[in-house]
């Protein structure tokens, strides 16, 4: 069976990229492989991660462009694209002609807080719970069909350095599970929507 081949975007950190790394070396994603690593970010800490693992990197730059990624993606027979804490809005062309391919992870319990400073606005908000999510990815931003989420029960004393710790952990399970999903071909873009073809132990998890 091939390995499902994966580009992964991050812009900073990169700790969802070493979570993944990790995940393909203990066997939880056997059937992956991680072609490249691309970063709008040159100074991208966890560009580290990458290069740890001899595993070829891209900056996007004038040399480097939306165009030449899609042809790395038709060439190389990229079947999943991850923004993992990837902060850039992909131009639409691009999203349009890789509908289906593409996954966003979100550090908050979509639809509520799409954008940015998602864990102080779930505090100002008054929000009970807050989590992650993953979805796929289409034109406009953090709206595309979510199918995956974790969550937990916000504390008194918890504050967005506190959330953020804790929306991290959310986002090492449920994006290993996403991919996975993708590995054993249980789940699919459908318009808006998504279909899934797990069995009941598999199904898609609102609360982990
Ligand atoms: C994650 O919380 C992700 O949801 C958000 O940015 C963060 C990236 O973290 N978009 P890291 O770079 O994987 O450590």
């Amino acid at each position: 069976m091939n390995k499902l081949n994966c580009l992964i975007f991050i812009s900073g950190g990169g700790s969802n990229l070493k979570n993944i790394i990790e995940k393909i070396d203990s066997g939880f994603l056997k059937d992956i492989n991680i072609h490249k690593v691309i970063t709008d970010n040159p100074s991208a800490s966890g560009l580290k991660y990458a290069y740890e693992k001899k595993i070829s990197t891209n900056i996007i730059n004038e040399e480097y462009s939306y165009e030449d990624i899609s042809m790395d993606i038709s060439e190389n027979n990229i079947d999943l694209i991850i923004l993992a804490g990837f902060m850039k809005i992909l131009p639409a062309d691009f999203v349009n002609n890789h509908d289906g391919k593409i996954i966003n992870l979100h550090p908050s319990l979509l639809p509520k807080h799409k954008g940015l400073d998602t864990h102080n606005r779930a505090i100002q908000s008054g929000d009970k719970t807050h989590g992650a999510s993953v979805h796929f990815v289409t034109e406009k931003l953090d709206n595309g069909p979510v199918f995956i989420q974790g969550l937990f029960e916000i504390g008194e004393s918890d504050t967005a350095a506190t959330l953020e710790k804790k929306v991290h952990e959310m986002e090492y399970q449920i994006l290993p599970i996403a991919i996975r999903w993708f590995g054993d071909k249980l789940i699919e873009k459908n318009g808006n929507n998504y279909n899934f073809r797990g069995t009941l132990e598999k199904e898609p998890i609102k609360y982990l």
